[in-house]
């Protein structure tokens, strides 16, 4: 007989280090286990001796990392008697929303910025039966709103704001820390909202606490919701850098930004609502924040699908596309080993990915005109 090996969904997998009882109905998609991919060409291009890893959070059921905190979410909400979910997304949330909501059974609400949404993200949030609601204003303003909403109505809030979403997005640091057999020395992830850097942090804390390392004070970031709430540690943990479009980067401004704009819409988040916990986790980390011109992000979002033949959204492209540059400044070091979180995929926004690749070629359908078009185009 065959072992069995189903990957039931990073609940099941790490139930043990997650608010879930024996008898939880558990709400999953298979979510979690996603490629950890160590690039070969980048590091080349970029003529420096480091490991670059991508976690490629756009394997995940709906395309982005925000399933990781969904299946808990929804998981919690319908444990706690839940009939409906609210959430303000620029895109990702929506999606992940409405397909665990549409696989439990209840219903979603979702806003959404006026016209600032990937298609791909929209047709999802669509698809799977949600009632999408489109706001004349961007995501902080949405975000405001559900928090009004879920004071008067009888709907449960999953944004990130929620703690057991960062629960379950936690997890993405056990895989890495698992598949590298110790925790990267620069973990560099886009932050918008700040919930998933905060996330991450999370994880290679509990992850180090439960190696046995030394610790040196009490867990201020989970909200009493981790199985290790006894203390942060010091030990096996990462820097952590995070990356935000220059058009929308609270953090390196050092308040919130009113108008906040940029190309890569899943991160245009001018009022984060992880604002302290991001400082901390900054601060504990060693790490820091810097910002990345939508240039630069587009470009490395095409070097990273034409050198690697990995495909991922604008937003999710800010990791590299500043770790890059802090590579190639010597601001992290050669030797290191360095992880980039993808958060998205590449799929959820095919209008950006046409509008930046070379043309298609028309030719007529004859023998001479296609093999003319191939030698043109041969190295
Ligand atoms: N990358 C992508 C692809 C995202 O969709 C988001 C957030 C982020 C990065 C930033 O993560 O907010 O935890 O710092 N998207 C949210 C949404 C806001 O509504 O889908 P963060």
């Amino acid at each position: 007989m065959p072992f069995r090996t189903r990957y039931t969904g990073l609940i099941d997998k790490y139930r043990d280090r997650l608010p879930v009882h024996d008898d939880t109905r558990i709400i999953s998609l298979g979510e979690g286990n996603t490629p950890l991919i160590r690039l070969n060409n980048i590091p080349r291009v970029l003529g420096k001796d480091v490991d670059i890893y991508v976690k490629y959070e756009g394997l995940n059921p709906t395309g982005s990392f925000k399933d990781r905190g969904m299946t808990m979410a929804v998981t919690k909400a319908v444990e706690e008697g839940s009939k409906a979910i609210i959430c303000a997304s620029t895109g990702n949330t929506s999606a992940a929303a409405a397909a665990y909501a549409a696989r439990a059974g209840i219903t979603a609400f979702v806003l959404i910025p006026d016209g600032k949404i990937a298609l791909g993200k929209l047709a999802q949030a669509m698809m799977h039966g949600a009632t999408v609601i489109q706001i004349k204003g961007n995501f902080d303003k949405g975000m405001q709103l559900v928090k009004e909403v879920a004071t008067e109505a009888p709907v449960t809030i999953v944004n990130s704001i929620n703690p057991y979403r960062l629960q379950g997005q936690k997890t993405a640091a056990f895989e890495i820390v698992e598949e590298l057999g110790r925790a990267p020395d620069f973990h560099c992830i886009p932050v918008g909202n700040a919930g998933n850097i905060t996330a991450h942090w999370i994880g290679y804390c509990e992850y180090s606490s439960a190696s046995g390392d030394h610790v040196t004070g009490a867990c201020s970031f989970c909200h009493g919701q981790c199985k290790y709430a006894g203390g942060a540690v010091v030990g096996n943990r990462p820097k952590m850098v995070g990356y935000q479009a220059s058009g929308s980067a609270p953090f390196m401004r050092g308040k919130m930004v009113d108008d906040p704009d940029t190309l890569a819409t899943a991160i245009r988040i001018g009022h984060p609502q992880s604002w302290d916990m991001a400082w901390k986790v900054k601060e504990e980390s060693g790490g820091w924040f810097d910002e990345c011109s939508d240039d630069e992000i587009l470009a490395a979002q095409k070097l990273l699908a034409e050198k690697e033949g990995v495909f991922c959204e604008p937003a999710s492209a800010t990791s590299l596309a500043g770790a890059m540059r802090d590579i190639t400044s010597g601001t992290i070091p050669e030797g290191s080993t360095i992880v980039c979180t993808l958060t998205g995929h590449g799929l959820k926004d095919p209008d950006i990915a046409i509008k930046q690749s070379t043309p298609v070629q028309a030719v007529d359908a004859t023998l001479e005109e296609v093999k003319k078009a191939i030698l043109a185009n041969m190295e």
